[in-house]
């Protein structure tokens, strides 16, 4: 064989490699629907937004529904699946009984979708993305707004172990919650700025109980109150703001902090006055809502991309609580 035949034949084999091994992982986009249904993402912010005028906690209900997808399994709206003869879902899991809401407002989404696009294009895994980001944005303002990548695909199964082994518990200190963080592929500053989801929402006694009765580092005239509606015994499902303007996005999560003033334990594991990476953090978002609204905004693409479903795995869901 001459040398330029073989170089040749070098090069037709390197372009075939090229073109059909390297696009093995499919990209998400920010304008995945823009040919398929330009009307689909207007259509998500109307509802979304209808469902936070009737009720406030609504969004916060919302973002933490993508957080949750994307924490088992990768974001493949695993967390919608009901139970079925095959597999036990995530609804029931730990972290999920009784506190994970909002199905019906996605159930109304999905309908919606569906209808203007004319078929079944938007799956559930990119409705809770762009329901979350919605969310964030109709309770914080234009800054907190940010661009969602799309053309995630819906899983066909759900894990309720998956989710018990993965959804972070109220009662981790520092090195468990950024320990989980990095298995999911995130580091220390994406768990500070992502808890700053805890501006929005609101959270059961049973959540932190423990803190109010047992721990040190936090404010004891905070504590006496929260202890009348969620005393040692009793009122468990009763709720408390997870800061001081639950229903708006801002930076009042960070500030509650520097005072010792975190609902949770796993807040307050985030500023401890020790002058760690992570107090540092903490001491910016609470002077300083753009970099807030910046930082937030990178994490949450960041969390969004974790593993989604693309190309020809999983499937479109016609109905976001079962698989085709
Ligand atoms: C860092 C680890 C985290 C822990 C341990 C944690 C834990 C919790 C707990 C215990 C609740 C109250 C649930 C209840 O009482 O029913 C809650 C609520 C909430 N979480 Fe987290 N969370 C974490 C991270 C996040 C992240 C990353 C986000 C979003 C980016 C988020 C968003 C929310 C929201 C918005 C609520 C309020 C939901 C509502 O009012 O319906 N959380 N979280």
């Amino acid at each position: 064989m001459n040398f330029h035949l073989q170089s040749f034949l070098v090069l037709v084999m390197a372009t075939l490699v090229a073109t059909f091994m390297i696009p093995t992982f499919a990209q998400l986009s920010p304008d995945y629907y823009d040919k398929l249904c330009p009307e689909a993402l207007p259509i998500i912010y109307s509802v979304v937004k209808k469902a936070i005028v009737a009720e406030k906690r609504m969004g916060a209900s919302l973002l933490r529904l993508h957080f949750h997808d994307c924490f088992v399994n990768g974001c493949d709206g695993s967390v919608l699946l009901d139970d079925t003869p095959f597999f036990l879902g995530e609804k029931t899991a730990f972290a999920n009984l009784n506190s994970i809401r909002g199905f019906e407002v996605v159930d109304e989404i999905k309908a919606a979708v569906d209808k203007v696009c004319k078929r079944p294009v938007v799956s559930c895994a990119d409705i809770l993305a762009v329901a979350a980001r919605d969310s964030v944005a109709i309770l914080g303002g234009k800054q907190y707004w940010y661009e969602v990548l799309l053309g995630r695909r819906d899983a066909r199964k759900a894990s309720r172990d998956a989710a018990n082994a993965n959804l972070p518990p109220p009662f981790f200190n520092f090195q468990q919650l950024l320990a989980n963080f990095q298995t999911h592929g995130l580091n220390l500053k994406d768990l500070v700025v992502l808890s700053g989801g805890h501006t929005i929402g609101l959270a059961r006694c049973t959540t932190f109980r423990d803190r109010i009765f047992n721990d040190t580092n936090i404010d004891p005239k905070f504590a006496a109150t929260l202890r009348k509606s969620c005393p040692r015994r009793g009122g468990d499902s009763s709720l408390a703001p997870l800061d001081a303007t639950s229903s708006k996005f801002d930076i009042t999560y960070y500030n509650a902090l520097l005072y010792k003033k975190g609902l949770l334990h796993s807040d307050q594991e985030l500023f401890k006055g020790d002058g760690s990476e992570s107090d540092r953090l903490v001491q910016l978002y609470s002077n300083d809502p753009y970099a807030f609204a910046k930082d937030f905004g990178v994490s949450m693409i960041k969390m969004g991309n974790l593993k989604p479903l693309t190309g020809s795995y999983g499937e479109i869901r016609y109905n976001c609580r079962k698989v085709n």
